[in-house]
């Protein structure tokens, strides 16, 4: 399934990460939403209609939801079947969800729909599946498991995985630009899922609605930074390599498909409020204002690993996230940064921690360094 609107508005690599673990937060943004709509109301209103009606085709070479522009709202769900589930009642439960999304998708009520007043509000609604090892398997397809599905993702050393919020049998992502026609279609799926499935963990997650910013810059996250700089867009070769599994590729009935991996990711904006802009633009490596790297240019001019300042530091820290994350190239090999990805704070021997600014370091104090649990704590 799948057809993408041709909007300019990327997909998120981490679109998956973005907006996730953020339950606080979106209750603040509705309740200033809500003051703002009654004292002046901001937004034309055949816009906002307008795209409320707008619909993504379900249909086509790959799923929608994969390289469909970003929509601002999100509900990520991770289902186990029932025992008795066999090859026979998955199919019933595949054509009922199938059934569903063809209507919903097109801003029709599903059959029995409890709500169907809700339906009309499309809003650029998708549902994507993704299949885990064990649906697979009660479909008697196991042998038919790709190699990474079958061996798992390793952790990474500072995962705090836990199995409440780990695997699952049926992934779906439900997403659109209203939180409403979301919580509409994850119910209606939930009910047709019941007989077969219960929901073993869901995360809700939200972005910036289209008709509230412009849609040709990068967007922020809740720490403020621009997030999403380097993602693949989609209708790009690199898009089709990095997400698509190819036609020549293995196994054959997942050509055309793709893989997800969801991350839990608890953002401290305590801890991170607390530090000054110097310190908030080294832990990315990034500027704040636009998103730049710090060896200067705008948002997409290249990272030059290699610059350092008048004091011998390297202008991107060996700690930033950027350096940590950044594909080992031959450019970047000779840095010392570990091979590891984290979001900053590691701390890499003899080197200014992330929270140290180049203005602090070395005079800084250890105490006055933000610490927070679970995070190594830097010495300055
Ligand atoms: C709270 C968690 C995170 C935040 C706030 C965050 C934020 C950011 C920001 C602001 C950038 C720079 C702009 C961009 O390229 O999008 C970035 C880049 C990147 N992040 Fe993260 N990130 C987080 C977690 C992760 C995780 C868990 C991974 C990997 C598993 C990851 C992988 C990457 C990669 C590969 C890049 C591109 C680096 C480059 O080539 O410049 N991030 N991240």
């Amino acid at each position: 399934m799948a057809a993408e609107s041709d909007q300019n508005r990327g997909l998120s690599r981490r679109g998956l990460l973005s907006g996730i673990a953020l339950g606080a937060g979106g209750l603040a943004v509705g309740g200033v939403t809500g003051y703002a709509a009654a004292s002046e109301p901001s937004i034309d209103e055949a816009s906002a209609t307008a795209l409320g009606r707008e619909t993504v085709d379900c249909f086509g070479t790959h799923q929608a939801g994969i390289a469909t522009p970003r929509q601002a709202h999100v509900t990520f769900m991770g289902l186990d079947l029932r025992r008795e589930v066999n090859r026979e009642a998955l199919v019933r439960m595949m054509q009922l969800l199938t059934d569903d999304i063809v209507r919903l998708t097109q801003g029709r009520p599903a059959l029995a729909d409890p709500q169907p007043e809700l339906a009309d509000v499309p809003a650029r609604l998708t549902v994507t599946a993704g299949f885990g090892e064990g649906l697979l398997t009660a479909a008697g397809l196991e042998t038919k498991s790709p190699y990474w599905l079958t061996a798992g993702l390793p952790g990474f050393k500072v995962d705090e995985l836990q199995p409440r919020w780990s695997d699952g049998d049926l992934m779906l992502q439900v997403a659109a630009e209203d939180p409403v026609t979301v919580s509409h279609a994850v119910r209606v799926l939930l009910t047709d899922a019941r007989p077969f499935a219960k929901v073993r963990w869901a995360q809700s997650g939200f972005h910036r609605p289209a008709n509230t910013a412009p849609t040709s810059t990068t967007g922020r996250n809740l720490m403020g930074q621009v997030d999403g700089t380097i993602n693949p867009q989609p209708g790009t070769e690199d898009f089709d390599q990095v997400v698509w599994i190819p036609a020549d590729g293995e196994p054959t009935w997942l050509q055309g498909g793709s893989s997800v991996v969801i991350r839990r990711i608890e953002m401290d904006l305590q801890v991170w409020g607390g530090m000054d802009e110097m310190a908030k633009e080294e832990a990315i490596g990034r500027r704040l204002s636009d998103g730049a790297p710090l060896t200067g240019g705008d948002e997409f001019t290249a990272p030059d690993f290699e610059a350092v300042d008048a004091n011998g530091f390297e202008v991107i820290p060996a700690t930033s996230h950027m350096r940590l994350a950044t594909r080992r190239t031959p450019q970047t090999a000779s840095s010392a940064a570990p091979t590891t990805t984290t979001t900053g704070w590691m701390r890499t021997e003899n080197r200014r921690p992330a929270c140290c600014s180049r203005r602090t370091w070395p005079t800084r104090t250890r105490s006055s360094c933000p610490s927070s649990s679970g995070l190594p704590t830097p010495t300055c």
